[in-house]
């Protein structure tokens, strides 16, 4: 009777207010969130009146998104095989989880969306969706109808008077973008020998034509979030912008991959990440004199498990509470300040320092250390180590 729309005001989620009116009699409600992807909202109010749309929502997320997904997410250095830093992942339990709160609102018993039957995007929301509300009806037009090209859909439009605007620089590509990344798939980029053209990254200048002077950078962090830049707080979407800015300035955040999708195929996609490929590495540096040796490598081991519960869409999942909780107890002491410099496409840790750090220069010195360290104890710590071994040679065991 009534569906809740994630609506971006584009093209494909206009033709789908559109056709969920037609095809099932409804009345549609659309949510259109700021999430830093760059483009204004308010336009979408507009738009959906004009479709007939009775009920908008248009909500700026930014904040909510990078302290409550983006930040949390970071406290376990997360990637996903080894490369990709989640950027689209991490933003669908967020407007799951909106979009059941608006149909609960709204008195809506569906929700639905405009990604394909082909990607990750549809399992995240409908997961996200069903795991915060059993009951729901979900609705995914790209699965159902058989508007599946370019002609298609503006024949459709056409028949139905739906206005197409011609945005003047549109990429061709697929696209999906908020605060911490930008990512480009199809076109060219179909064929994985293809190098990307130069003038696709949008959010990057290239390593090559970056500044030929590195730039400097103070981030300080509390409990494993980053509170200030340069020694002036930030909100948190407040500091991914300005990292965005800082990184993208110096050619840093690009990649270019092969993935796994979690619905079977390998696909390649493009991403700029230019503030999160700053956090991934200022993080490790403060936790690297933070953290004892064993919570560090007992968090390194679950990350990959955790990366792979984010992408297959499974944030809103007790396995996920589960490892957020040890993740975050482990942040307690992760505080201080770490140092970076800038140049050309890299981010190099260059300084750290923290009232809580476990480093002990008095221990780890080369000159004398007055005691606290007796090099006679490694003797024996190295002979009681090597006993199964020294027994299995012993016994004529080869290796
Ligand atoms: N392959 C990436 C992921 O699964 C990016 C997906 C981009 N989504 C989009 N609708 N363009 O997270
Ligand atoms: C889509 O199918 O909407 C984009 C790709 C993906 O979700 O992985």
């Amino acid at each position: 009777k009534k569906v809740v729309l994630a609506y971006s005001g584009g093209l494909d989620t206009s033709v789908i207010v559109r056709w969920l009116q037609d095809t099932y009699n409804c009345e549609v409600v659309t949510f259109t969130a700021d999430i830093g992807q760059g483009e204004e909202v308010e336009p979408a109010r507009e738009k959906a009146k004009k479709l007939g749309v009775n009920e908008i929502y248009i909500e700026d997320l930014r904040e909510e998104f990078v302290r409550d997904y983006v930040f949390p997410m970071f406290r376990a250095n997360t990637i996903y095989e080894g490369e990709y830093l989640l950027g689209t992942s991490i933003a669908r339990p967020l407007i799951a989880k909106r979009l059941v709160e608006i149909a609960n609102e709204t008195g809506a018993d569906a929700i639905s969306h405009g990604a394909t039957g082909k990607g990750n995007d549809q399992v995240r929301f409908e997961l996200g969706a069903y795991a915060l509300k059993p009951g729901v009806k979900v609705i995914a037009p790209w699965r159902e109808w058989d508007l599946n090209s370019r002609e298609k859909l503006l024949a459709y439009c056409d028949e139905r008077d739906i206005p197409v605007e011609k945005k003047k620089g549109k990429s061709p590509y697929s696209m999906d973008a908020n605060l911490l990344h930008i990512s480009y798939e199809g076109i060219n980029l179909e064929d994985p020998w293809a190098e990307a053209e130069e003038d696709m990254w949008r959010w990057t200048v290239s390593p090559e034509s970056a500044p030929e002077k590195p730039t400097y950078v103070e981030l300080t962090y509390k409990k494993g979030d980053i509170v200030a830049i340069d020694g002036q707080d930030m909100k948190p979407h407040v500091v991914l912008e300005t990292l965005n800015k800082l990184a993208g300035d110096n050619g840093i955040g690009r990649l270019d991959i092969v993935e796994n999708r979690y619905v079977g195929m390998k696909s390649r996609g493009c991403y700029e990440t230019p503030g999160g490929t700053i956090m991934l590495r200022a993080h490790r540096a403060i936790e690297s004199i933070t953290l004892d040796r064993e919570v560090a490598h007992l968090k390194d081991s679950i990350m990959p498990r955790y990366a792979e519960v984010i992408y297959n869409g499974y944030w809103w999942s007790p396995e996920r509470e589960a490892l957020q909780a040890l993740i975050d107890q482990t942040q307690h002491y992760v505080n201080g300040t770490v140092r970076l410099k800038l140049y050309k496409g890299n981010v190099d840790v260059v300084g750290r320092k923290s009232e809580d750090s476990l480093f002990d220069e008095k221990i780890a010195t080369f000159e004398e250390d007055q005691g606290a360290y007796d090099q006679k104890d490694a003797e024996g710590f190295i002979k009681l180590n090597a006993l199964r071994l020294r027994i299995a040679a012993g016994k004529g065991r080869k290796l």
